[in-house]
């Protein structure tokens, strides 16, 4: 059973979300300024019913056990590592890509694992991270010798990213494109998880050359030597013990997210299903909403607070203590636990001042949250050549005094959110693998923004399973 958004039935045990339907948002789109128009309405509407009948990308079953998980995470008794592309792309969507986004999310997580005592839930930016806020919506550029003004690369669920009118232009086709990629991408680490990809012994999955680098400190690098040994040991323990392997005794979980930018894909794929109250929204498990459209009064907060669905929000330096605890409860009106992510992207020079305000406001009012940390959206820079890069350094920072500010408040980190590849990129400058400014151009890949590479997420892991243990 399948109700179709925008007639949504009478159903008494619904959990009251008043004057919600999953299209209430449409009456809001123009309020907050949107950041793309589709002019063909037609393919608009022919899209949108295309992806409203066809089956979804996850199951509520999921969602709920997800929003458990997240329960769990809160009470300080989970970790939540979610991760991955900043954009995936459509011609991105190749088996060697996704099998090491899945690596390295599984290696960090076994990092976390050892380094923290406690399971760790691993969440996927990835199977829908189509979709780009931009600060502008149109950009300047040269198109057939002249200068032209063109809307802004909206990422491959809106238009594609050459600088022409056509490719610029919102294409609905995309969405249902993109919806199948989505689907190619869920099939594959569904069979993967299923075929004993997570078998951990493989010594070719465990890439710690960056610890021969020169730079490498002895103490860091003892450190470094001295986890990876136990946590090999532990795992032949395990092993042992069970006389099985890993993904036997523990099954590996991989949960999706996505920003959820395009409300007509979200609300395209937002239905009922047997047996439970309330709409799921099943293109996937967790959206987030992004620091540019969390406005209360916006379309975005509008839509996701209606949902079933555990949701994220970033928020920036900027907000205020009293308009998060507004925003809490809009989005969150039951104080539902393991329904809201809090995603802080405070940059490492304003976390400390930043971040402990609003940990005492939601702590003082009695809101259930999860706190989790983005160390990389603060911490944009640009080099002297005009890249845009990170720092290890800073997204260290960041994550070090995130830590210090949940100690001092006696509120718990319960995750933390990084853009990364398992591949090995040259886009954050810095970590002991030892990429400068001048190596940002050998490999830089990234459509949108830098994510750091296979080391030096491996790397960020143990130093963040350290600071954690320590402080
Ligand atoms: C992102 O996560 O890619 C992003 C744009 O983040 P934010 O909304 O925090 O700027
Ligand atoms: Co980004």
């Amino acid at each position: 059973m399948t109700d179709r958004p925008g007639n949504p039935p009478q159903d008494a045990r619904a959990p009251t979300t008043e004057n919600w339907s999953p299209d209430s948002w449409l009456r809001l789109s123009s309020v907050a300024g949107s950041q793309y128009a589709y002019t063909d309405e037609t393919a608009l509407v022919r899209a949108t019913a295309r992806l409203a009948e066809l089956p979804p990308l996850v199951t509520s079953w999921e969602i709920e056990k997800l929003k458990d998980q997240i329960a769990q995470a809160q009470q300080g008794r989970r970790f939540i590592l979610q991760g991955g592309d900043c954009a995936e792309t459509l011609t991105d969507c190749r088996p060697d890509s996704i099998t090491n986004k899945l690596k390295i999310l599984l290696q960090m997580s076994l990092v976390l694992i050892h380094g923290l005592r406690m399971p760790v839930t691993r969440i996927g930016r990835f199977a829908g991270q189509y979709a780009k806020p931009r600060s502008s919506p149109t950009e300047p550029g040269e198109f057939n010798g002249a200068r032209v003004e063109l809307p802004s690369y909206f990422g491959d669920l809106i238009n594609r990213a050459d600088f022409t009118p056509d490719a610029r232009t919102p294409d609905p086709g995309l969405l249902v494109q993109g919806y199948q990629h989505a689907a190619l991408t869920l099939n594959f680490i569904r069979s993967l998880l299923d075929g004993g990809f997570a078998d951990l012994h493989h010594p070719e999955y465990w890439d710690l050359s960056f610890l021969q680098n020169a730079d490498l400190s002895p103490k860091r690098k003892a450190q470094y030597e001295h986890m990876s040994r136990t946590l090999a040991d532990g795992l032949a323990f395990m092993e042992n013990l069970g006389e099985q392997k890993i993904e036997d005794s523990t099954r590996v979980d991989f949960y999706t997210s996505h920003e959820g930018l395009n409300l007509h894909y979200e609300l395209a794929q937002t239905r009922r299903v047997p047996r439970r109250s309330g709409w799921y929204d099943l293109t996937t498990h967790l959206p987030w909403i992004g620091e540019r459209t969390r406005r209360i009064d916006g379309p975005h907060v509008e839509f996701f607070r209606g949902i079933r669905n555990p949701v994220g929000v970033k928020i920036g330096p900027k907000i205020a203590g009293e308009e998060l605890i507004r925003l809490i409860d809009t989005l969150n009106p039951h104080n539902e636990p393991g329904k809201l992510m809090l995603i802080a992207r405070m940059g490492a020079g304003r976390v400390a001042d930043a971040l402990p305000p609003l940990l005492e406001t939601v702590r003082r009012e009695g809101r259930t949250v999860l706190w989790m940390s983005d160390p990389m959206h603060g911490n944009g820079i640009k080099t002297g050549a005009g890249i845009k890069t990170r720092s290890f350094d800073d997204i260290l920072l960041e994550l070090e005094r995130t830590v210090d500010a949940h100690k001092a408040e006696g509120t718990h980190l319960g995750g933390v959110h990084f853009e990364l590849t398992g591949e090995d990129v040259t886009e954050c400058i810095g970590g002991a693998a030892g990429v400068g400014e001048d190596d940002l151009t050998r490999n830089y890949a990234s459509p949108c923004d830098p994510r750091l590479n296979y080391q030096q997420s491996l790397e960020l892991a143990f130093l963040l399973a350290g600071a954690m243990g320590r402080r």
